[in-house]
């Protein structure tokens, strides 16, 4: 180990899909990370929304140790202890129905959109309504609904089946409705987009569309990968919207940094998922489902919902006041600690600028950055990440 060079060793053998990073992080706890030189960082990407409870949190880790001594893995043809516990509690915390285990966001999504497919199919209809600048991700499936084109480039032919449409937009859902020829079994939606800049589902938009989606015997698939897991101040976004969706996909901060996703399907919908019509080898496995069990204990035990509405609170306010006396700030936009500020410019600058003073954040986009604290933020870390993007605003 001691005489490879890991830059080297970097650029030799992977295969260059992400953009270069010359930090090596070696080590996390809590809101800190450390890179391979010691120095310390305020991390408030969390890994993209999914150390939501810090980096190696106590409980996870202890969870993951144990289960880790006691069974990583059997195929889903035998039953485990934990998969029916954390399905559970997934329920537990969201609406009456069941779940099915896989192992990332796309993976979630991909499952979500065959039962739309299959139960829309029974029904002689099979187009989903997807929207503009949506992300739900890379797999052939997954980018085909995706509202963002760039992510396609090169990836002909595109996987049929998808109407995108302008998001947060009602009247175009009845325009491609009828366009469709009544064709349409489900619409997908994040309640907030999030790679796409932070933006917020308007209250009447969700409102209209689910009872649209009733009304016409359509799915409502809410695509929470990025908005669940206590992110937004709600266990799941959907929560502030005072409606309940057909089926939900989470993934990213339901293992904590455990690779695990899942889709949830509401019982109010006909189950079409019979035995031998979907599968995943690893969906489920008891090591991925004790890391989100202690996830979902943590959540509730530390009171990590009220503690992300208030610190979202006052990182709302603070970015606000921010915003009065610096006018390339152009908006301020999320719910609870799912927070993005959208500049007139492009921000890399001052993404690489905040981290310089230690502080790490990601973008949305060209124009957004996104705060995404722990939801166990301390009110200090929470000011002190603000001081160091005070201070950097200041010399833009
Ligand atoms: C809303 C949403 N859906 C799906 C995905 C894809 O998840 P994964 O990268 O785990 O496949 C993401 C990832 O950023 C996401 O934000």
């Amino acid at each position: 180990m001691e005489n490879i060079n890991i830059y080297e060793c970097q650029k030799r053998y992977i295969l260059p899909t992400y953009p270069e990073a010359e930090l090596i992080l070696v080590k996390g706890q809590g809101a800190y990370v450390r890179n391979d030189k010691g120095r310390e960082y305020l991390d408030f990407t969390c890994g993209i929304g999914v150390c939501n409870l810090g980096h190696c949190h106590r409980k996870v880790t202890s969870e993951i140790s144990a289960q880790a001594t006691e069974l990583m893995h059997v195929s889903n043809l035998f039953m485990t202890r934990k998969q029916p516990l954390l399905a559970k509690k997934i329920i537990d915390s969201s609406f009456s129905g069941r779940v099915f285990f896989a192992n990332s966001g796309s993976e979630a999504n991909e499952g979500m959109i065959k039962f739309a497919r299959k139960w829309g199919n029974k029904r002689g209809r099979n187009k989903i309504i997807t929207m503009n600048n949506s992300f739900h991700g890379r797999s052939l499936a997954t980018l085909a609904a995706t509202g963002k084109s760039i992510y396609r480039k090169g990836f002909k032919p595109k996987t049929q089946g998808f109407i995108e449409i302008p998001f947060n937009d009602f009247r175009a859902v009845k325009e491609a409705y009828y366009k469709s020829g009544k064709k349409i079994a489900a619409v997908l939606l994040e309640p907030i987009q999030g790679e796409g800049g932070v933006i917020p589902a308007d209250n009447n938009y969700i409102g209209n569309l689910r009872k649209f989606c009733t009304d016409n015997d359509i799915l409502l698939m809410l695509d929470e990968v990025q908005t669940g897991m206590g992110r937004t101040g709600e266990f799941f976004a959907y929560k502030h919207y005072n409606i309940e969706p057909d089926l939900m996909s989470m993934a990213k901060g339901l293992g904590n940094g455990f690779p695990i996703g899942a889709f949830a399907v509401n019982d109010s919908v006909e189950n079409v998922l019979t035995p031998g019509t979907h599968a995943s080898t690893f969906g489920g496995s008891p090591l991925a489902c004790s890391a989100a069990i202690a996830v979902f204990d943590a959540i509730y035990e530390e009171n990590l919902l009220s503690n992300t509405a208030k610190m979202g609170g006052v990182l709302m306010e603070e970015l606000n006041k921010l915003k009065k006396v610096n006018s390339s700030i152009r908006a301020i936009r999320g719910k609870g600690l799912m927070v993005g500020i959208e500049f007139a410019t492009d921000v890399k600058k001052i993404i690489y600028k905040a981290r310089e003073e230690g502080l790490l954040l990601i973008p949305a986009g060209k124009n957004v950055i996104r705060f995404y604290p722990p939801l166990n933020v301390t009110a200090e870390e929470l000011i002190d990440g603000l001081n160091i993007f005070k201070k950097i605003i200041k010399v833009l």
